[in-house]
């Protein structure tokens, strides 16, 4: 079949992990995971995910962002939200996050990533290149994002002008064992970082 790629062998590089953890950041050794941030539109998916990435920087630890907005301009632009395009945006961007990690980065990943198959995906994808993967789900209930309705997309939504939209006319299936669970409600962005910094360190991936 033309479509899919064949005769491909995989190829070793010559740096290791570990060497390469001797060049990154202030605090050298190597910390490359992928922390996935789900949760609904308006969640607060991205307020987070960019203030660790600040705050990550700040500490002299190698960090880098992907958004579901901001790929969704690139690499996605030819994906929608049904859910056959959510599932293939989700499998692309996990792709890139695996090489960002692989490559020493702490990649904080923020997509509404409604499917857990499709995030099972996502931490499969990690597991089979012995990368750490942490699932945040960011819990705030849709009342609330809807009240928030940062974007108006809420407001777009019921008036039936964006279909299949997260929570009003297609499914978000809560996530049953993500390593943390961050609630917004009656907390601030700051705060809600230092949870998933916690959880870091808890795992060794931050001293
Ligand atoms: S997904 O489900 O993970 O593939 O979505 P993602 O790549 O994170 O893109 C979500 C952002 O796209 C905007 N948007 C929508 N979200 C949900 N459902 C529908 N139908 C939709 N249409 C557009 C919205 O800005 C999302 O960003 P966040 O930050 O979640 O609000
Ligand atoms: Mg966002």
């Amino acid at each position: 079949c033309l479509q899919v790629a064949t005769n491909v062998t995989e190829q070793h590089r010559h740096v290791s992990r570990a060497k390469r953890g001797q060049v990154l950041g202030h605090l050298r050794g190597f910390r490359g995971c992928t922390v996935w941030f789900t949760g609904l539109s308006g969640a607060g998916k991205t307020s987070v995910s960019f203030e660790l990435e600040a705050y990550l920087i700040q500490h002299g630890i190698p960090a880098y962002s992907l958004d579901g907005d901001n790929m969704r301009t690139g690499l996605c632009k030819d994906l929608g939200f049904s859910k056959k395009d959510r599932e293939e945006n989700i499998r692309r961007v996990a792709e890139v996050a695996r090489l960002f990690a692989d490559a020493g980065q702490i990649c904080l990943c923020s997509f509404v990533s409604p499917f857990a198959e499709d995030r099972e995906v996502a931490r499969r994808i990690h597991k089979d290149s012995d990368l750490p993967f942490f699932e945040v789900f960011v819990d705030t209930p849709i009342e609330v994002c809807e009240q928030r309705d940062t974007k108006g997309l809420y407001h777009k939504a019921r008036l039936g002008l964006i279909k299949g939209f997260t929570g009003i006319d297609q499914l978000y299936e809560t996530p049953e064992n993500p390593e943390l669970v961050v609630k917004t409600v009656n907390s601030t962005v700051k705060e809600s970082t230092m949870e998933v910094v916690d959880l870091l360190r808890e795992y060794g991936i931050l001293p």
